[in-house]
């Protein structure tokens, strides 16, 4: 299968579930531009059936290969990317995993038992990818109770497993070539910037700036019946030449540690 099948799918989901980063592409493409991903992201746990490595396979039988390996001490995670071994315009993919043996019993408890609920077959299949909320119907008591522990644990118990964002390539934007004018085209516009340690993170030293939005809120149905909690968000990524005149490709850790608090829950303005 062609990997750009992959990332249609994918595409289509995260745009159904989240009709504010649809806005921002159709914004985009409004001005003129030409939208290239930059990169995906999916979130999981450490757990042997479905870590990164699992959810990497459908990406390594369709081109793909390991090229970096990221560690989050604060967030307790870690993480792989991949990129696909000859198409340059290939997305990179970017899989993190939470280390569960650092947190409480209670907590470890309550994951492993949805993992454990998981349809097996799933487990070996191409689908996993695009499965979402593969366990019984979340809830709140159960997302708030995690998320004391992990904003990432209570994320991945209520989504599972999708796109977790899609990154807007600013490199190859042509009027928006800079992340300052990324940011404040899309404050114009109503979207509000995690700005945790500032809202551009990374510097063109590191060959690397990113910035993103804070997820969109979206209804979730719960068991309690149903609840507005943060769901997806856009990410936005400019790259910078090597002294060499090669693009940098990789991630910066200490840049994206504070940008996996996007999804973090947040009071909802208005
Ligand atoms: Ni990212």
């Amino acid at each position: 299968m062609d990997y750009k099948k992959v990332f249609e799918r994918l595409w289509s989901d995260y745009i159904d579930t989240n009709p504010h980063v649809k806005k921002i592409y159709d914004l985009f493409t409004a001005e003129g531009e030409v939208v290239i991903n930059d990169h995906i992201a999916f979130r999981t746990f450490n757990d042997a059936s479905i870590n990164v490595d699992v959810l990497a396979k459908v990406f390594l039988a369709n081109g793909y290969e390991h090229k970096g390996s990221y560690t989050f001490e604060s967030k307790h995670l870690f993480a792989k990317h991949y990129e696909h071994k000859t198409d340059l315009l290939a997305p990179r993919v970017f899989i993190s995993e939470l280390i569960l043996e650092n947190f409480s019993r209670d907590f470890q408890h309550v994951i492993k038992k949805e993992i454990a609920s998981i349809d097996k077959k799933l487990l070996f299949s191409d689908e996993l990818i695009y499965a979402g909320n593969l366990w019984n119907k979340p809830s709140f008591a159960v997302y708030e109770k995690l998320k004391k522990e992990s904003e990432y644990a209570a994320w991945v118990y209520v989504f599972g497993f999708r796109a977790n964002h899609f990154t807007v390539s600013v490199t190859d934007l042509k009027k928006y070539d800079s992340i300052e004018k990324v940011n404040s085209f899309l404050k114009q516009n109503g979207f509000i910037i995690n700005n945790i340690d500032g809202e551009i993170k990374g510097t063109p030293e590191e060959l690397l700036e990113q910035s993103s939005i804070k997820s969109g809120f979206i209804d979730v149905n719960f068991e309690e019946g149903v609840r507005e909690i943060p769901s997806c968000y856009y990410e936005f990524a400019k790259r910078y030449k090597d002294k060499d005149g090669k693009l940098y490709s990789g991630f910066i850790a200490k840049s994206a540690d504070k940008i996996f608090e996007s999804t973090d829950f947040y009071e909802k303005q208005g």
